[in-house]
């Protein structure tokens, strides 16, 4: 299993500034906790103040869905860590409806807001420090379900999908300046979003509240936080530094990539 304890403690990103979004719990703590581990500076960010921030983050209340949470948490992290290197838009989700007919309008609203404009709104807010330096390093953290929208998360597929589509545009138009873009597109993954997700979706279909993993997924179990940090990790280091563009798929091979 993939732990913080026994990667060797390499240190690449000293040095580093890093802001991640949704760091408080599942896949954002993690991605915390592995770059803290390999040296960098880290500020997150959550809608709620909360004990569960990993220790030796900074951290800073702030609801990512509007501009003027984007532009406070863009001037907390200049004032905390005096600039921005690596930036991971992490936090998103979207609550199932019965189907798509049934999410409101505010749903879809709200959707596109958490999980593409917000990725907008911070990547133009610090974007243009990254040119200037001529280095930077952004991921976007999308979803797998992407492949196979359906209609209870059209809302949030058909924002992930955008943000996909932007992504790649996004890193075609910084690249010549030194900076990388990538996706990080997980299947399913044990953390709190996502479990209650899926519970409130087996509600609604009347069907029982766990599907089993072994069964759906060709290497035999969910995901783990950490499976998609280390994927983060590897993007955001030197080790990637001939990819950019690039949507990276960690799903246990669940999806179909046709
Ligand atoms: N888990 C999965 O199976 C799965 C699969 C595919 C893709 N993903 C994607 O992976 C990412 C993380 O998912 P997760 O399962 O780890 O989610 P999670 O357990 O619900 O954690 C979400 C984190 O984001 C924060 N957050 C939510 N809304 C926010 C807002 N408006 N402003 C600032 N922070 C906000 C939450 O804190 P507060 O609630 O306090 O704000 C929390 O720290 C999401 O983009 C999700 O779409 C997850």
């Amino acid at each position: 299993m993939t732990t913080i304890e026994n990667e060797p403690e390499t240190r690449e990103l000293a040095g580093k500034r890093a802001l991640v979004t949704g760091g408080s719990r599942g896949i954002g703590a993690a991605v915390v906790r592995r770059l803290l581990h390999a040296g960098a500076e880290v500020l997150t960010t959550a809608r709620s103040a909360t004990s569960t921030v990993p220790d030796g983050a900074a951290f800073v209340q702030a609801d990512v869905r509007t501009r003027a949470g984007a532009e406070a948490l863009a001037a907390a992290a200049r004032e905390a860590l005096g600039g921005v290197d690596i930036l991971v838009h992490n936090a998103g989700g979207a609550r199932p409806h019965q189907d798509a007919s049934a999410i409101p309008d505010e749903e879809w609203q709200d959707a596109l807001d958490l999980n593409y404009l917000a990725a907008v709104r911070l990547d133009a807010l610090l974007a243009p420090e990254m040119r200037e330096r001529c280095s930077g390093r952004i991921v976007h953290v999308s979803s797998a379900a992407v492949l196979t929208p359906i209609g209870p998360f059209l809302h949030y597929t058909a924002a992930k999908a955008a943000l996909e589509n932007y992504s790649k545009g996004l890193a075609l138009e910084l690249a010549p300046f030194g900076i990388r873009v990538n996706t990080v597109s997980p299947g399913r993954v044990a953390t709190p979003g996502g479990e209650a997700t899926r519970e409130e979706w087996a509600r609604l279909a009347g069907g029982p509240a766990q599907v089993n993993a072994d069964d759906t997924t060709p290497l035999g179990r969910d995901g783990r936080p950490e499976d998609i940090a280390e994927a983060v990790l590897f993007l955001v280091s030197d080790r990637a530094s001939w990819l950019t563009g690039s949507n990276v798929i960690v799903d246990g091979g669940e999806f179909p990539r046709g």
